[in-house]
């Protein structure tokens, strides 16, 4: 198929990039570069043994230039990544998260369906089901009260793609809703490398392991969790790229919309995870105990069995690969 993937020299859209033309798929990327660099498309380039991948350095809320970059070919699906993703930043500067992820949104719907375009997957998020009623969590959940702008833009931009795929029913919705993406591509090429001080356990971790920072601190050791610390469903990124080729498989063809939960359905404490690195890695993580984290929930895993079910999808790698990958691509960055 002819992919358009926005937000594609991101973290997981790169990474995503690699498995489409691994999978034979032609892919063309639209990002404004304003979280991640060019360069990331040389790497996987590299990795995938090919030619340039045609870029478009194009803001979504440009609709002339979304507008040119939809007419240079025909594309059959458009993978949509572009978005910021900060929880805190949205919490400081809500109108820009608004603008940018629901206007940015609403104006490449309105462009693909100008032009004829009307299979989507979406990036959404864990996040969504707020403080989940059920673990672990499946699709049927409902979903709850978000504790940012960031998990709103997530929450409303499904109620949109819901009631545009209502009202027209050529649309084909994939809603991919995350848990909690880590670890980096084998080759150590491409990862995840945040701007400033990281909002993440795992680059915090990495940043701690290669002396960047003193020390973790870990948010909160007084949760309901079998060791107190908060207990997440860590997903390997090639794990969850591939979970966006096997939508793309199930829904050729097909018009309608489907909700997913990309994640392993295992759960691990900031404590396990910081074992696991220190064990894959054989380096030391330095961590203190700090007060919770404002917005915080106690543990939240999924169950992935619809994806397995209905994509023939499920998560490969384990914590350890997690871990070593992301340590892999923190040490190339200093290289
Ligand atoms: P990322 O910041 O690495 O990638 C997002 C990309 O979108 C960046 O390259 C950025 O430059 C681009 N972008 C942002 N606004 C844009 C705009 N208006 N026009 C064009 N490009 C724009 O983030 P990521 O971790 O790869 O996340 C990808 C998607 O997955 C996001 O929508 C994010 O909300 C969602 N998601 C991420 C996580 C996570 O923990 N990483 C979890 C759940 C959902
Ligand atoms: C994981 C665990 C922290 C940092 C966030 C977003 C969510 C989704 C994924 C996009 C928690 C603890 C963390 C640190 C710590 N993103 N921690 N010290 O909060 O589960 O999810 O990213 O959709 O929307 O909210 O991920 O990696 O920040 O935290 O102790 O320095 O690690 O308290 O228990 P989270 P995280």
């Amino acid at each position: 198929m002819n992919i358009l993937v926005t937000g594609g020299t991101g973290y997981i859209g790169s990474h995503t990039v690699v498995e489409l033309l691994t999978a034979g798929h032609k892919v063309t990327v639209v990002d404004n570069l304003c979280n991640s660099s060019a360069d990331s498309l040389a790497k996987v380039s590299e990795i995938c043994h090919c030619s340039s991948i045609p870029f478009a350095e194009c803001d979504i809320r440009d609709r002339a230039a979304l507008g040119r970059v939809m007419d240079s070919d025909r594309f059959d699906a458009v993978i949509h990544f572009a978005g910021l993703k900060a929880v805190g930043e949205s919490v400081e500067k809500p109108w820009e998260y608004y603008d940018n992820n629901i206007g940015g949104t609403l104006v490449l719907l309105d462009v693909m369906r100008q032009h004829g375009v009307k299979n989507i997957i979406f990036s959404s998020s864990a996040t969504v089901y707020g403080d989940p009623q059920e673990i672990p969590i499946t699709e049927t959940c409902p979903k709850g009260q978000c504790t940012n702008p960031y998990g709103w833009t997530k929450s409303m931009l499904e109620q949109v793609l819901t009631d545009l795929q209502m009202a027209d029913s050529e649309w084909n919705v994939v809603l991919l809703r995350y848990f909690n993406p880590i670890g980096a591509h084998p080759s150590g090429l491409i990862g995840e490398n945040p701007n400033g001080i990281p909002n993440n356990l795992m680059p915090y971790i990495t940043q701690t392991a290669v002396g960047i920072r003193k020390e973790l601190g870990i948010f909160g050791n007084d949760y309901p969790t079998p060791d107190g610390t908060g207990v997440r469903d860590y997903i390997h990124v090639v794990d969850l790229a591939r979970g966006h080729v096997a939508a793309l498989k199930a829904i050729a063809g097909k018009c309608g919309i489907e909700t997913f939960n990309l994640g392993t359905g295992t759960g691990y404490s900031v404590l396990d995870v910081v074992r696991a690195f220190e064990k894959a890695n054989g380096v030391k993580v330095p961590y203190s105990i700090k007060p919770r984290r404002a917005g915080d929930i106690a543990a939240c895993y999924s169950d992935p069995s619809k994806a397995f079910r209905v994509l023939g999808w499920k998560a490969e790698y384990g914590i350890e690969d997690m871990c070593r990958h992301s340590w892999n691509f923190q040490k190339n960055l200093l290289k």
